[in-house]
């Protein structure tokens, strides 16, 4: 599809369309280019909260600083609302103040001169939507109310604790009216329970208020909770486009199963065609091992290398009381490499053939010790191969 019909058939659906976005802050000379996003594209439906989700130094703040217009890209395209706002094809550039977007940056932004009614004003009395004067006060104090700032607006905002300002710099942003709700890890400076706490607020406002948001984080608990959908990220490209559930459970990449929860990754040295139920069997230093659980990648052909993916709490494992028995099928042994009591599980680190150790997550009353022989099960429905 070329893009201008990419555009056209997404402006009914889409706030945000990215088109093959590619930055590098260095002069391009040679071989001598890094470039911090490398030929992005992806789309933000209306009304979605979508999070890019990638480690430090990705790219994620230099996409989202490109859709608010702080940055500008070498190449690609960005529309917004169904009208482009940068081109750089057609040297086209919105400034950010002209788009449709406003932005909670990870320090919150909050002005110390001024009190939390007047940080929340701001938009109302400067932005692109202003109110009437006798308008504006009022307005800034139903906002405060609906994020529980109403009793403190007429503090000073230096007054406020983290996760008031963190409340606060919402307020404000919404009062922007945005179509586009920009956030950089604005929950990073807040203590564990509180960012908790603070993430379900964050996304019952946005639901509430219908706006669309696009989300920056490195933690992967957050994209996975607050998420419609997820944009993994690696070295500037992309790595899966997918809801929350398919990102944990069928991880298209080794990069994306490895980062997202902890999941056990062993070399495949050569894979079968799929079967008609649409396993494959790879072939690894522990045995075969039957996967069943499909990703949207291409099918592996006979012979390709790989890795087997399964996460822990997929790993069955059975004591081998009175010697060695029977293996089922996917089943393996192993020997019991340590095994730790966690309060609601066991985690036992198991070897298996010489080379291969996979942690499992067992029921907080499962007893072994170091050295014990194992049986552990993979099941293949949630056992899965990823190509190299
Ligand atoms: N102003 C800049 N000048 C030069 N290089 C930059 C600049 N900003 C970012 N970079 C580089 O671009 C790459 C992407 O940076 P970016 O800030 O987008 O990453 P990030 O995913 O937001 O990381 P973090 O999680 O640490 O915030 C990194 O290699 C970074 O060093
Ligand atoms: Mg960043």
């Amino acid at each position: 599809m070329t893009n201008a019909a990419r555009s056209a058939e997404a402006a009914h659906t889409e706030s945000v369309v990215i088109t093959r976005l590619r930055k590098s802050y260095k002069r391009v000379s040679g071989s001598d280019a890094t470039y911090a996003i490398d030929g992005i594209s992806f789309d933000v439906p209306k009304g979605k909260f979508v999070t890019l989700l990638g480690p430090s130094g990705c790219g994620k703040t230099t996409t989202l600083r490109c859709v608010a217009g702080l940055e500008q890209a070498q190449e690609g395209r960005i529309d917004m609302g169904g009208r482009i706002v940068f081109d750089a094809a057609e040297n086209r550039y919105v400034r950010p103040e002209d788009r449709p977007i406003a932005m909670v940056p990870q320090s919150y932004g909050i002005w110390p001169h001024m009190t939390v009614i007047d940080n929340a004003a701001f938009p109302l009395r400067y932005g692109r939507n202003r109110s009437r004067s006798k308008d504006v006060r009022p307005r800034a104090l139903q906002m405060l109310e609906q994020v529980g700032l109403a009793g403190i607006a007429d503090r000073w905002a230096t007054q406020l604790s983290g996760g008031q300002q963190q409340r606060l710099a919402f307020a404000r942003a919404l009062l922007c009216e945005p179509e586009v709700l920009l956030l950089d890890e604005p929950l990073s400076n807040l203590d564990a329970k509180l960012r908790a706490q603070l993430r379900q607020e964050l996304r019952s406002f946005q639901e509430q208020f219908g706006v669309t948001a696009l989300y920056v984080t490195h933690d992967q608990s957050e994209a996975l909770a607050l998420s419609d959908t997820v944009i993994v990220m690696n070295q500037g490209r992309i790595e899966q486009v997918d809801e929350p559930q398919r990102i944990y459970h069928s991880p298209r990449t080794s990069f994306v199963a490895d980062f997202i929860g902890s999941a056990n990754l062993f070399a495949v040295q050569h894979v079968s065609r799929p079967c008609r139920d649409g396993s494959v069997l790879a072939g690894t230093s522990i045995g075969p091992v039957r996967c069943g659980n499909s990703t949207d990648g291409p099918d592996p052909r006979n012979g390709d290398s790989g890795f087997v993916c399964v996460r822990p709490e997929n790993v069955q494992v059975q004591t081998r009381e009175g010697g060695r028995s029977e293996l089922a099928d996917n089943q393996f042994h192993g020997t019991v490499v340590s095994s730790e009591f966690l309060g609601d599980r066991v985690e036992l680190v198991i070897r298996c053939g010489g080379e291969v150790s996979l942690t499992a997550f067992a029921r907080a009353d499962f007893g072994c010790r170091p050295g014990q022989d194992i049986a552990l099960r993979l099941d293949p429905a949630t056992t899965t191969y990823l190509a190299s």
